[in-house]
């Protein structure tokens, strides 16, 4: 993908340098040489960064369910200090399966909960085109306990989703997440970290309404990222309705700050917030945050 800038950037130095060709000016050439092959270096390293897939999905499934996923691949292979209490950027498939048996089964139970609260303000059926965007997505979970939840409880079709968006550091992470999630939706991937995002990284369609999802993450904020940074480049970046779900086991602070960053915008609207525990044996905590922008 082409930034604007660097693009226009890239046609002036074309045109400057094709007129001074005919001019024969040799030295000055390989100046604008230099630039042009600068720009398109840099235009291939954001195209590495960023991948899209075009074509729209003639047939989408939903992926399999979260359960499923979890008996084939959850295992238990003693990394567990490794995970770093879910803030480690993993880098192998023992890893992810490891998170996936040690942390799988809670962060379901938590979106789950919080998914209820989400779909009794968003009326799935009012809304033409969806798209979700995953923050920090790691294998994905939290999209395909989202797919799971719809279909599951609504009689939705997936052709409505227009697009999946899932940014995260970790490369492999990201490759399963777009692997399970291929097949039901058009995935667009961005191997970041937050504080390297731009609002170029993003290509927001107005018409559309955003479901942004942040789960287990931003307990991490203004530790390991810029909770600010994040928040200002989907404010730049981002047009129309966008629900924000933001759900984690500890930090409401950090959930409330974040929110607080939208709280100006217009339509902001204070959906529903929860900091308590499970009542299952586990006693697992929860704190989530929903709140809605535009529209
Ligand atoms: C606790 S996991 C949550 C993963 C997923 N959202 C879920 O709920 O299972 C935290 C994720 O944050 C990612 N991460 C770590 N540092 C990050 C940073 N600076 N910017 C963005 N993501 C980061 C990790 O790679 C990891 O996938």
């Amino acid at each position: 993908m082409k930034n604007t800038l660097t693009y226009d950037s890239y046609q002036e130095a074309s045109t400057v340098s094709k007129k001074i060709k005919s001019k024969n000016l040799k030295k000055t050439i390989s100046g604008f040489l230099g630039l042009k092959t600068l720009i398109d270096e840099t235009n291939k390293q954001i195209v590495k960064k960023i991948t899209v897939q075009k074509e729209s999905k003639i047939n989408p499934q939903y992926p399999l369910q979260f359960k499923n996923i979890r008996r084939e691949l959850g295992c238990d292979f003693g990394l567990y200090d490794d995970l770093k209490r879910g803030t480690a950027v993993l880098t192998n498939n023992n890893e992810l399966n490891q998170y996936i048996y040690s942390y799988g089964n809670m962060h379901k139970a938590k979106l789950d909960k919080t998914y209820t609260k989400l779909f009794e303000s968003l009326d799935l059926y009012s809304n033409n085109k969806i798209e979700i965007l995953d923050y920090a997505c790691g294998q994905g979970l939290a999209s395909i306990v989202l797919l799971n939840y719809i279909e599951n409880n609504f009689d939705y079709c997936l052709s409505n989703i227009q697009k999946i968006t899932l940014v995260e550091p970790s490369e492999v992470a990201l490759k399963r997440a777009e692997k399970i999630l291929n097949q039901s939706a058009n995935i667009c991937t961005i191997n970041e970290s937050f504080d390297d995002l731009t609002e170029k990284h993003f290509n927001s369609d107005k018409s559309v309404t955003k479901i942004h999802l942040f789960s287990n993450i931003l307990d991490m904020g203004d530790e390991y990222f810029d909770m600010k940074h994040i928040a200002d480049v989907i404010a730049k970046s981002q047009g129309g309705i966008n629900y924000f779900v933001c759900v984690s086991a500890l930090n409401k602070v950090k959930l409330d700050s974040f929110k607080e960053m939208f709280e100006l915008f217009d339509g902001f609207t204070d959906i529903s917030s929860f900091e308590g525990r499970f009542t299952n044996h586990q006693g697992w905590k929860m704190k989530f945050n929903i709140f809605k922008i535009g529209g």
